[in-house]
């Protein structure tokens, strides 16, 4: 199996990359927050919890979320391997992960970051608040805690993987294919 983690602050571009890897490697996609979202549309208890937390800008957490990864591996036994975009989030996750993959006979490959400054990730999540009905978009308040919270709790994530010599810094900046050609060569050479 070949599992990559897409980490970065919101905003930072992990949605919009990981349609186009997993496209192009095959991999299959895991994003918590679209997992959370879909468990609010469906109205499911664990979905009625998740949105109080998400609609404040706060974590979800682990236990439900670590439940709900566990889960999706179980629904995707066959996969080539697995892109995480938006978990990890908190060490007790990374750690959860490690253990769960151990399980399954694999580990990370790599956790590439986008690194994008903080000012342009304000604009772009207020420009999608628009049109996303992302109820966490449209409120400078609940983005600005949304940072705070990536840089007090998933900021460990990346000393998780930096001390296992897995992470790779990215440029976030710039254009879409761009960003995406960095990536793919960051991968490439991963997978060589
Ligand atoms: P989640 O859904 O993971 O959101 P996020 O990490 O806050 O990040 P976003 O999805 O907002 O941004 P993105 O990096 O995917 O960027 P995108 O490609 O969309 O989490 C939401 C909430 O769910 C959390 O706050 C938490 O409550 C909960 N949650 C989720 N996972 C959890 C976990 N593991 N544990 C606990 N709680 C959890 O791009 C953003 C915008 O920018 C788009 O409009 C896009 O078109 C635009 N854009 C993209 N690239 C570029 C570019 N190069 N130039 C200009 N614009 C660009
Ligand atoms: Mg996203």
């Amino acid at each position: 199996m070949f599992n990559l983690i897409l980490f970065g602050p919101p905003g930072s571009g992990k949605g919009t990359q990981s349609d186009k890897l997993v496209a192009k490697y095959g991999l299959k996609h895991l994003s918590t927050g679209n997992l959370l979202r879909q468990e609010i549309a469906d109205k499911t208890p664990l979905g009625l919890e998740a949105k109080s937390f998400i609609d404040k800008g706060q974590l979800v957490p682990d236990e439900v979320v670590i439940g709900m990864v566990d889960s999706f591996f179980e629904l995707h036994k066959g996969a080539r391997g697995f892109l995480f975009d938006g978990f990890p989030r908190t060490a007790a996750q990374a750690t959860a992960l490690d253990k769960l993959l151990a399980l399954k006979e694999t580990g990370i490959a790599a956790v590439l970051a986008l690194e994008v400054g903080e000012d342009e990730l304000v604009k772009r999540l207020l420009n999608r608040g628009k049109t996303s009905g992302r109820s966490d978009d449209t409120d400078e308040g609940v983005i600005r805690k949304r940072f705070a919270v990536y840089k007090s709790e998933t900021s460990a994530v990346a000393d998780h993987y930096k001390a296992a010599g897995k992470f790779k810094s990215i440029k976030g900046e710039g254009t879409v294919e761009d960003i995406f050609s960095a990536l793919c060569t960051a991968i490439d050479k991963k997978m060589a």
